[in-house]
């Protein structure tokens, strides 16, 4: 790699944030890096990674020389002139994008003619422009902005950094969008270059679709389950459409995690803050909702109408497997719903269970997979870690009181599970 690379700053760094930097200092940069938590700063400067993201820590190691770590703006405003924000944007409670900290890293910066803020976070279309008009409102005209939004995933971040499928960059042709083609020119990837209230609608229309296309599969599912059809077989012939394509076609508990959930609800506030009801949405959203709770129907029709007294054992917790994120994680809703209905909650994830101890403050959390079967009524795959696939079925029938295993997201063997005397459901699943 070119061993003079343009020096970055990365604000924020969270899973976005410490990808991005880790992905720039590989490419040969000097990265600056800012967060207003001082713990997780504490811990980065030693070395410590606060996330479970596959290859990050190896990445961060590798490169531990060329980036620099604090809470600090003004060694990151020194060094660097393309200041990459990646900082929270979650949902407030009527689903608006919270803009809250975008808002306190703009009034942050300074008057300059020699900085560009590069917009990661994921915001509403228009945010762009209204930074715009704050800095010149601020007496800081000369600020550059660059929407270049973010679409790695979380499990496969890295990887996603190092090799995206496109790079969106949306700006008014001046020196900092040349400047951010530039830093992304190694990775050769598609570039779609745009305006920024483009770039801004690619990630959000891009997320819609992809909510779309799971929601879409769910109820077909759901209507296989109706109509003895099997979902694995459909989803198969329809993706060998290469207008349809077979990634995303996989039905289960819906999607869920700090994107999908608020980029769509993000999505629909915002077309209806002009005034647009975008219906489609809607029923992307409550055939979401209704997804999750569908499990609890089956545990029910299984386990005799009620499931008061009865233990269930839900297997991995974080929103998908090879994270610890459990925002809007599937497990949180069926947890609280078994819960309020009388059943006792087991639980059991490889890396999430201190993330999730706080959230589900009554469920009692077991070392191992089968240490949390031990006497349930039935067993609920939530999240598809792949030690779930290799599962021990007769020893798992063993440790069970009951018998049932309900499979929400298709990812077990089902003839594994029968042959050890289990009964099994899937998603849509003859
Ligand atoms: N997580 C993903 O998979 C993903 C993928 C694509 C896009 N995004 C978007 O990227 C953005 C960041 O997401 P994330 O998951 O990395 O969030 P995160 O919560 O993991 O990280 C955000 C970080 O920003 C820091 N922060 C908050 N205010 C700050 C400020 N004023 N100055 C400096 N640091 C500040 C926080 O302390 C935290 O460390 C969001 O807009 C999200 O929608 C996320």
């Amino acid at each position: 790699m070119p061993a003079s690379r343009e020096p970055v700053a990365v604000i924020g760094t969270g899973y976005v944030g410490l990808v991005t930097a880790a992905g720039f200092a590989e490419l040969g940069s000097e990265v600056w890096c800012v967060d207003i938590d001082e713990a997780k700063v504490a811990a980065l400067e030693r070395g410590e990674i606060p996330i479970f993201e596959p290859g990050l820590s190896e990445l961060v190691d590798k490169n531990r020389s060329r980036l620099h770590f604090s809470t600090e703006l003004a060694p990151a405003l020194d060094h660097a002139g393309l200041l990459f924000v990646a900082v929270g944007t979650p949902p407030t409670y009527s689903g608006d994008a919270d803009l809250s900290a975008v808002h306190a890293v703009v009034d942050a910066m300074p008057a300059s003619d020699r900085h560009a803020l590069v917009m990661k976070s994921t915001v509403p279309v228009g945010t762009g422009a209204a930074i715009q008009r704050a800095f010149g409102e601020q007496d800081k005209a000369g600020f550059r902005y660059v929407s270049c939004p973010e679409f790695l995933r979380e499990g496969t971040a890295v990887q996603d950094f190092l090799h995206p499928d496109r790079v969106v960059v949306g700006d008014e042709g001046d020196w900092a969008g040349d400047a951010v083609v530039e830093l992304y020119a190694p990775l050769q990837a598609p570039l779609v270059r745009t305006d920024i209230r483009s770039a801004e609608m690619v990630k959000l229309a891009s997320n819609a679709f992809l909510a779309t296309k799971i929601s879409f599969v769910n109820e077909i599912a759901n209507v296989c389950e109706e109509t003895g059809a099997d979902v694995t077989e459909v989803a198969r012939g329809m993706g060998l459409d290469p207008r349809i394509g077979p990634r995303f076609l996989g039905p289960g508990l819906g999607y869920s995690g700090s994107c999908l959930p608020k980029d769509v609800s993000g999505l629909k506030q915002l077309a209806g803050n002009t005034g647009y009801h975008f219906q489609l949405l809607t029923a992307v959203i409550e055939v979401n909702e209704l997804q999750k709770r569908r499990v609890i129907g089956k545990l029910e029709r299984h386990l005799g109408g009620s499931l008061v007294g009865k233990t269930v054992a839900l297997l991995g917790l974080s929103f998908k497997p090879d994270t610890d994120d459990m925002r809007e994680a599937a497990s949180l809703v069926l947890a609280a719903r078994l819960q309020a209905e009388g059943a006792a909650v087991r639980a059991y994830d490889p890396v999430a269970e201190e993330e999730a101890r706080s959230l589900m403050p009554t469920a009692v959390f077991a070392a191992s997979a089968i240490d949390a079967i031990h006497g349930a009524d039935a067993v609920v795959l939530v999240t598809e870690w792949s030690e779930f696939r290799d599962l021990d079925w007769e020893a798992v029938a063993s440790a069970m009181k009951g018998n049932l295993v309900i499979d929400g997201r298709n990812a077990l063997d089902p003839r594994a599970v029968r042959d050890a005397g289990l009964q099994y459901e899937g998603v849509g699943r003859r």
